[in-house]
């Protein structure tokens, strides 16, 4: 049904409401007479909370002053601190957990890039970004309109978009995504908006999720951002003014290159950088050029750094800073552009603006340079303070705007001034690269770090935000945008703080979308600490989920604060609810600590996904080695389920409880056109691993040894294709099965003995084979074998976990069904014939699961032994040895609770194996959790 929902009438309503500023309004349960008396009940308590010295010591409260935190704040939606309403809006809004309530969904992957270029994406740029239209999807799959969704790590808040996109996406997009959904036999989707509970660490994320999820009257802000833009042009057009080169006509600044000023490491003579390297004809820049008073070749690297002494415009004391020198304008005169060197009157305009009062709202804090990742690039060139990165004229223009944002009367209006014109202060700043090639000279600053090149771009204000001349400019574009799609009242509630403290009631929330922080990709405090800082209110970094040495965080730390927030998100969903993770591209080692995280937390993972743009499809994970952007699903197991181990202790019943809830929740079915593509968590291998995951993360012992669990999964549970299914699911399977004439082969990477051994099973699977048609294609799979990894013998990998078929006795089954499917003339022959038995002499085989039960028997034993080697050896550091041994004499160790002899073991072996294996280090870290429990 397309048909407009309850809710989307309410959210229209209460705009129009917010539009006229006309009540009541209801908003937590309450009645106000209009907009603006809720604000200020709210901001009231709001305040009143800050004076608790209590509330300040949440973890993850910002550095602000009580001021600057009411400023940004619109209570009870969204603190710019934690907001203490949120439980509230949890009790007013949500639906109390119910455990008799039927839910169930399979996991449901997305394209997490999907709908990067939609205009609502592109309003306020941030460090990272998942698009709203990535995240739609996933919230109709796994809720109902009015469920309660929760983003931790919420960046920009697109998470909160999507939600309200749910109830308010244009036709056109809901009839497109209907019809996709059919063809994959999809239930359709129930449209209309979900509530949702935004969280992140920085202020200055958060205060870009309240922009792009709470109301503001378009038509309002638009008069009042281009009145201010028109006022700042009156008084302070004048800096931006510049005479044409005939002399007469006035010219409009659009802006103005400056160089860095070096000296020739020959004869110290000056070198303007841009003057000798830019080519003005092609607009190339040289990398080689000549020094212009001795001749001498030079290049960047050759140059050397001089420093200018100024005097710091807040602090009044010296300040030496690299050499800067305005080189060029390009200007408008009407609606023609010209550029040209700056002049002496251009240079007595500077030096004019320079001598005018320095404004007081240029933020001067210092930049923490020595607990910065990317400090060591802006002390080097006398930058310590936020205000060292402006010029004089760009300081006073953001200034101008930036006072005149905070005179606006009108809230939302105010806040969304704010909004946009944080978005300049990048641009305005000395971050800002002059591109000579650049269709724009905006927004030039170089991704993720603070990096000043020595060509620097400084763009006028009104070239940022709106030049009446432009086709486009940035407050049309933001009208365009959120005029169609405006944003619905008392559907959001936002808070600044960590993520392991959101501080809401347990079992309340319906579903986790989240796109935490990966590892050492991005230094979100660092970066956002610029914006920030015009605000007064700036993330406390100590909470931060990062790997970030000058903050003294290495892996394990990053870990260590992940656990805490997955265990917060575990606490406050609702059991038998899922949670998806977006996770992207990063090292294997920060892929492990995710996934130790999550487990230690309680999640299940039941699908991990990757998209394979050029198939346009998505591809189950198979190896512990990462290149692309994941999308991981994982549930908290069902109340009942976790009744069972409450009490701590392990049982067989249990056991088989958690193999059939997981079975229950992992995809039946994976395939299209034609094609069906095992379920890597219904395999054997993977429910055994699952089921051992499940309990030593729960510090309890294994009810069950391998061979037994192999032994009970082919007793209990159907299966087909290598694969196992509940009774009910097993239907389904075989209907969906013969639609799809192909089975698809994992793509394993073999890179160790346990790839290896998935890798020879696939084959043998396929085709029973001697020893002598197998090696040269394993050997071929062998090249990427890690360094590590002890080489094991093909011969013996064969010998202890496949079977042999000597020519003695009948042939068995599995080579017979091979042979008489692929040879005509040995179709229909007994089992004992000799032309048979002849063609299947010598070949390998995989053992149906009674056996491989008996096979992993010996199995085991083999590889006890030479971790007894390991464990024996006088060697300190043991630089290579057999994965696959010391992971069964951890679990060993883990079932006789020898934990002293895992961690023992552990400090031989390298850290940085470890910290990539997630199953040895799910061991290790349980072992000394539990004899720091001893001691
Ligand atoms: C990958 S970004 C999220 C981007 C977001 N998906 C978007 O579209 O804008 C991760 C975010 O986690 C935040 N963060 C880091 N540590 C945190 C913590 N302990 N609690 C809450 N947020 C944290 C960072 O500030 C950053 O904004």
């Amino acid at each position: 049904m397309l048909s407009t929902t309850g809710q989307e009438q309410q959210g229209t309503l209460e705009l129009q409401k917010e539009k006229k500023g006309a009540g009541p309004v209801e908003c937590l349960g309450l009645t106000f007479e209009n907009e603006q008396a809720r604000r200020e009940h709210f901001m009231a308590l709001l305040k009143e909370k800050l004076q608790d010295p209590e509330f300040r010591k949440i973890p993850g409260f910002p550095q602000g002053s009580d001021e600057a935190i009411l400023r940004m704040s619109d209570p009870p939606y969204y603190t710019a601190c934690p907001n203490p309403f949120l439980e509230d809006f949890v009790r007013c809004y949500g639906k109390p957990y119910d455990p008799d309530e039927v839910y169930e969904r399979e996991p449901f992957a997305v394209d997490v890039s999907e709908g990067g270029t939609h205009q609502l994406y592109k309003a306020h740029g941030y460090i990272t970004k998942v698009p709203h239209l990535a995240i739609v999807p996933s919230i109709l799959h796994y809720t109902k309109p009015g469920d309660i969704v929760l983003d931790g790590f919420s960046g920009s808040g697109m998470t909160g978009l999507a939600a309200q996109w749910c109830g308010t996406a244009p036709i056109a997009y809901r009839q497109q995504l209907e019809k996709e959904w059919e063809e994959d036999n999809h239930l359709p989707p129930e449209w209309g908006a979900r509530r949702v509970i935004l969280n992140d660490l920085g202020p200055e994320p958060s205060f870009i999720s309240a922009g792009y999820n709470l109301p503001f009257d378009v038509a309002k802000w638009e008069r009042e951002a281009k009145h201010i833009l028109k006022e700042t042009e009156d008084e302070i057009g004048w800096m931006y003014e510049c005479e044409h080169v005939d002399g007469r006509a006035k010219g409009r600044i659009n802006h103005t290159v400056w160089s860095e000023i070096f000296s020739c490491p020959e004869c110290t003579g000056e070198i303007d950088f841009v003057r000798e390297t830019l080519d003005l004809q092609s607009k190339r820049t040289r990398d080689n050029f000549i020094c212009p008073h001795c001749g001498a070749q030079l290049n960047k690297d050759r140059l050397v750094r001089i420093f200018e002494t100024r005097l710091d415009p807040i602090s009044g004391e010296t300040w030496k800073r690299i050499a800067l020198r305005p080189v060029i304008i390009n200007y408008n005169v009407g609606t023609s552009k010209y550029e040209r060197p700056v002049s002496e009157t251009d240079l007595n305009n500077l030096a004019k603006i320079e001598r005018l009062p320095y404004p007081k709202v240029v933020p001067g804090n210092p930049f923490p340079v020595s607990q910065m990742y990317h400090g060591s690039r802006l002390e080097p060139k006398g930058i310590t303070h936020i205000h060292h990165l402006f010029v004089p004229r760009a300081a006073h223009a953001l200034a101008a705007i930036w006072e005149k944002a905070g005179l606006i009367q009108d809230f939302s209006t105010r806040r969304m001034m704010f909004w946009v014109v944080e978005q300049a202060i990048w641009s305005l700043s000395i971050l800002n690269r002059y591109r000579p090639t650049g269709y724009s000279q905006v927004g030039q600053s170089l991704d993720g770090v603070y990096y000043i090149a020595s060509q620097h771009a400084e763009p006028s204000p009104w070239n940022i935000l709106y030049d009446t001349q432009k086709r486009t400019n940035k407050i049309d574009r933001i009208v365009q945008c959120f005029s169609p799609c405006p944003s619905l009242t008392g559907y959001s509630a936002l808070q600044t703080g960590d993520c392991a403290a959101i501080r809401i009631p347990p079992n309340s929330v319906d579903y986790v979308f989240t796109d935490p922080p990966f590892g050492a990709n991005k230094f979100y405090a660092d970066l956002n600490l610029l914006i920030e800082s015009w605000h007064g209110v700036t993330t406390a970094p100590m909470q931060e989920a990062i790997v970030d040495q000058p903050k003294h965080k290495d892996i394990n730390k990053y870990q260590d604060l992940m656990r805490c927030c997955f265990a917060e998100y575990w606490r406050v969903l609702k059991p038998g609810r899922w949670m998806t993770v977006v996770f992207s591209n990063s090292s294997n080692g920060i892929w492990r600590a995710i996934q130790e995280a999550m487990g230690a937390a309680g999640f299940v993972v039941a699908d991990v996904r990757t998209l394979d743009k050029q198939q346009g499809s998505y591809r189950q994970v198979t190896s512990s080695a990462v290149k692309q952007d994941l999308v991981i699903s994982a549930y908290k197991p069902t109340e009942q389920l976790q009744k069972q181990f409450n009490i701590g202790e392990s049982s067989v019943e249990g056991a088989w409880a958690f193999v059939r809830e997981h079975l229950h929740n992992v995809p039946v079915f994976v395939g299209r056109s034609n094609e069906v593509e095992p379920v890597v968590e219904r395999t054997a291998q993977m429910l055994l691993d699952r089921m051992i995951a499940f309990h030593v993360q729960r510090g309890i012992s294994l009810p069950l040894s391998g061979p037994e669990f192999l032994q009970g999964l082919q007793q209990r549970f159907p299966e087909r294709d290598g694969m196992y299914f509940l009774p009910d699911q097993v239907t389904e399977y075989d209907r969906k099965r013969t639609t799809a004439t192909q089975l698809r082969q994992l793509s394993f990477f073999v890179n160790d003995e346990h790839s290896a051994i998935q890798w020879i099973r696939q084959q043998l699977q396929d085709k029973p084979q001697s020893f002598q048609d197998l090696q040269p294609q394993f050997m071929r799979e062998l090249q990427a074998w890690a360094k590590h990894e002890q080489t094991v013998e093909l011969k013996v990998i064969l010998e202890q976990n496949f079977l042999h078929y000597d020519g003695r006795g009948p042939v068995p089954s599995q080579i017979h069904s091979y042979l008489s499917t692929n040879f005509k003339d040995l179709r229909n022959l007994d089992k004992e014939d000799s032309k048979l038995i002849e063609k299947a002499r010598d070949r390998w085989y995989v053992p149906d699961p009674n056996k491989q039960a008996d096979l992993d028997q010996i199995r085991e034993r083999a590889l006890l032994k030479e971790f007894e080697d390991i464990k024996e050896s006088s060697q300190r550091r043991i630089k290579q040895f057999r994965t696959e041994a010391v992971r069964a004499g951890f679990k060993a160790c883990w079932q006789e609770r020898d934990y002293a002899t895992i961690v023992k073991v552990a400090a031989k072996l390298p850290e940085a194996v470890l910290q990539e294996d997630e199953k040895l280090l799910m061991y290790i870290d349980n072992a000394q959790t539990r004899l720091g429990d001893d001691a």
